[in-house]
């Protein structure tokens, strides 16, 4: 390895999405800047994000998809870096795109061809990237920073921290922005795992794992928080975009409410209609309309769980039953254990408080020249796209500060 420069304008530590971002940025108005990555490859969640076509941002971008205590922090970075920058980034490397829905863009030249843009882009302005290099140690000198690195100490006069959540460790996730953040005095929010599955306690589950692979339409609630997509049944409890959407805002102990239906605004008066109508139809028959056959039998022999319901025609349930059957369909509610924790959480939620930041430059308020960028702030986008406009907007903003 060739030694490096030792004296930079700026590093940057974590090569990421927020860290390479912030460098080419950087480096674009002249600054001499360098990126320490701890791992032997850079942008290794780049790589598998959006199952290798990387949902590089979402076209609905806005303060109101993240999760924040402070949910105004957002706005100033999402609104100077739009998804149409990013946009025009890829244009300009000949990479098209595509919606899958609900505003969410994938590369039509998959996950790897981002990273290698952002990489060109690095190159191209001048920003340098070490990988391989752990950095140990920060303390603050009269002119900025001193490192201790794995290769050797570097001064900078900015200091900017891009080492993401601590989401899938296995990937190099660590926690060493919060311990940054603390050693400077900067208040943190709790990590918590977000955009992750739901597990369950056994009696939930001996429902769920026989269903394991079967998708339902479906609309979640907690609270204000709603979405609507498909909820998927697996081994360990519930997951799927309708589950990881709404974990990002369940707290132990909360019940989280299920439409089933969320087409059919009245399903007691549907249903008795249909029981009107066809009094000899079988309520399994009914569910099997509505529903995957597998979990149309489950809805009846499990969650409806009475022993005649199930084996009655709608003309034999009493008006008390239907009513029952139709609060099921439409506000199913459960109570998960806990989440299948960072090893699976897609992002962390919590990290470095917005109060301790400048939303215009990532600044801590407290520590001039350090900064904070991605997904180690509290700030946590909805799935589908919105994590990576984060990290392209909040990088770019600090970029311009430094
Ligand atoms: P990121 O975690 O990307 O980078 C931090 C870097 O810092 C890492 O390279 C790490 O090795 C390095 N590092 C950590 N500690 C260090 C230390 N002490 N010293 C030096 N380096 C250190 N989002 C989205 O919008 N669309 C999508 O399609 C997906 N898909 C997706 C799939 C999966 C499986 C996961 C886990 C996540 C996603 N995401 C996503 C979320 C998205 O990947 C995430 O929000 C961004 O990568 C965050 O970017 P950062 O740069 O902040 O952190």
């Amino acid at each position: 390895m060739p030694p490096a420069p030792k004296n930079f304008d700026a590093v940057i530590v974590g090569a990421g999405a927020a860290g390479l971002m912030c460098a080419q940025a950087a480096a674009a108005r002249g600054l001499r800047v360098i990126v320490l990555e701890r791992s032997a490859k850079p942008g290794a969640k780049i790589l598998i994000s959006g199952g290798g076509r990387c949902n590089f941002t979402n076209e609905e971008a806005g303060p109101a998809a993240y999760i924040s205590a402070n949910p105004h922090f957002a706005k100033s970075a999402l609104a100077r870096y739009t998804p149409h920058d990013f946009m025009d980034l890829l244009a300009r490397h000949g990479v098209t795109w595509h919606e899958k829905k609900l505003g969410q863009l994938f590369s039509d030249a998959g996950a790897g061809r981002i990273l290698e843009i952002l990489l060109a882009e690095c190159a191209a302005n001048g920003a340098e990237i070490r990988t391989g290099v752990a950095v140990n140690k920060v303390t603050q000198s009269e002119d900025g920073f001193l490192l201790e690195t794995g290769m050797g100490q570097v001064a900078t006069k900015k200091l900017v921290v891009a080492t993401g959540g601590l989401s899938i460790p296995k990937l190099g996730a660590t926690g060493w922005a919060y311990d940054i953040a603390r050693q400077f005095g900067l208040p943190i929010v709790t990590p918590e795992p977000a955009l992750v599955p739901f597990t369950f306690a056994a009696g939930d589950l001996a429902l769920m794992k026989p269903l394991a692979g079967v998708a339902v339409d479906c609309r979640v609630s907690i609270g204000k928080a709603a979405f609507r997509e498909n909820l998927l049944f697996t081994h360990r409890g519930l997951s799927g975009p309708a589950i990881l959407q709404i974990s990002s805002y369940w707290s132990p102990g909360a019940a989280v409410q299920i439409d089933l239906l969320p087409d059919m605004a009245d399903v007691e008066s549907a249903l008795k209609a249909e029981r009107q109508a066809h009094p000899k139809q079988m309520l399994k028959t009914w569910a099997a309309r509505q529903w995957p056959e597998r979990f149309a039998t489950a809805f009846v022999d499990t969650l409806v769980g009475d022993t005649r319901a199930g084996h009655e025609p709608l003309g034999g349930l009493s008006f008390a039953e239907t009513t029952r059957i139709a609060t099921l369909a439409k506000s199913w509610m459960i109570t998960p254990t806990g989440t299948e924790g960072f090893a699976k959480a897609e992002v962390t939620r919590g990290g470095v408080a917005t109060d301790g930041l400048s939303s215009k430059t990532m600044e801590a308020k407290a520590v001039p020249g350090l900064h904070f960028i991605g997904e180690c702030v509290d700030v946590t986008g909805w799935l589908g796209g919105y994590n990576f406009q984060w990290a392209w907007a909040s990088g770019w903003a600090a970029a311009e500060a430094l």
